[in-house]
């Protein structure tokens, strides 16, 4: 497999950027004209809070992270408009996609991104303080336009927890995937291999489904431990769907 060729990452126009009428500017911004990269996958997201989450689980614990989680969720800049709650999620392939996603995005913190690199993408944000309940500042929080996958690990496990196989033309799949013999789904928090009446099915039998997530459901059904979690593969499946909680 010539994986340069198959080199992918993921993009999240952000709520900020979804507001001040920004998608048009990031798009051409990140357009083959500009990047030499081709589109792969997009979609419209409702974020629920088991999504946004898991997608920035590593800054669990943070200061910022509840409002970062708020944020994505389309919560802060639409707080009386669920129906705006939700982010656009791009994929883009061709070599060396993740680094010149990068540059083009530029540094996370707006304010340096306007110093160091005027013109990129986050040089248009803005950083903004985050409250306790007395109303003192006890951070920042940054609004910064699109997300970008940092390294190729990361582009794999974000665009596997926000894209479903078969969002994804079939000749365009950088990741194994793998034919389901299970109906899976969920009641009362545990995952059920046989269905039951109430239960919510998010993988049915015969669907196309990340090899990863299989091996995970299979791990996870038997009671193994799995580095996957189980919230990361069910708010994909549930992504957009009635059953989506929050
Ligand atoms: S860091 O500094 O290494 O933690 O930054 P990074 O791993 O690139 O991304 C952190 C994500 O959290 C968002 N965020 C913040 N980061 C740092 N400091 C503050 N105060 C902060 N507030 C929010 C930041 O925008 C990164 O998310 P993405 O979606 O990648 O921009």
């Amino acid at each position: 497999m010539d994986t340069k060729k198959l080199e992918q990452t993921l993009v999240l126009i952000k709520p900020d950027a979804l507001k001040n009428s920004l998608t048009g500017y990031v798009l051409s911004q990140l357009s083959e004209y500009h990047t030499g990269l081709r589109f792969a996958a997009a979609k419209i997201v409702h974020v629920s809070r088991i999504l946004a989450e898991e997608h920035y689980s590593e800054h669990k614990g943070k200061v910022f992270f509840p409002s970062l989680i708020e944020f994505i969720m389309g919560r802060v800049h639409y707080p009386d408009e669920p129906r705006n709650h939700r982010v656009i999620a791009l994929v883009y392939r061709g070599p060396g996609a993740v680094q010149k996603i990068r540059d083009i995005a530029g540094p996370t913190d707006p304010h340096i991104a306007r110093e160091q690199k005027p013109g990129c993408i986050r040089s248009l944000g803005t950083v903004v303080s985050i409250k306790d309940a007395k109303g003192n500042t006890i951070g920042d929080r940054m609004d910064n336009l699109i997300h970008a996958s940092a390294t190729n690990e990361e582009a794999e496990r974000e665009i596997k927890l926000w894209f479903k196989p078969g969002d994804i033309p079939p000749f365009m799949h950088a990741y194994d995937t793998a034919d389901s013999d299970t109906d899976y789904s969920m009641k009362d928090n545990k995952l059920l291999t046989k269905r039951e009446q109430g239960d919510i099915c998010f993988i049915p039998r015969g669907d196309t489904v990340w090899s990863s997530d299989l091996d995970a459901l299979i791990k996870i059904s038997k009671g193994e431990h799995s580095e996957l979690s189980l919230n990361a593969i069910v708010a994909k499946y549930l992504i957009n769907s009635i059953h989506e909680k929050d």
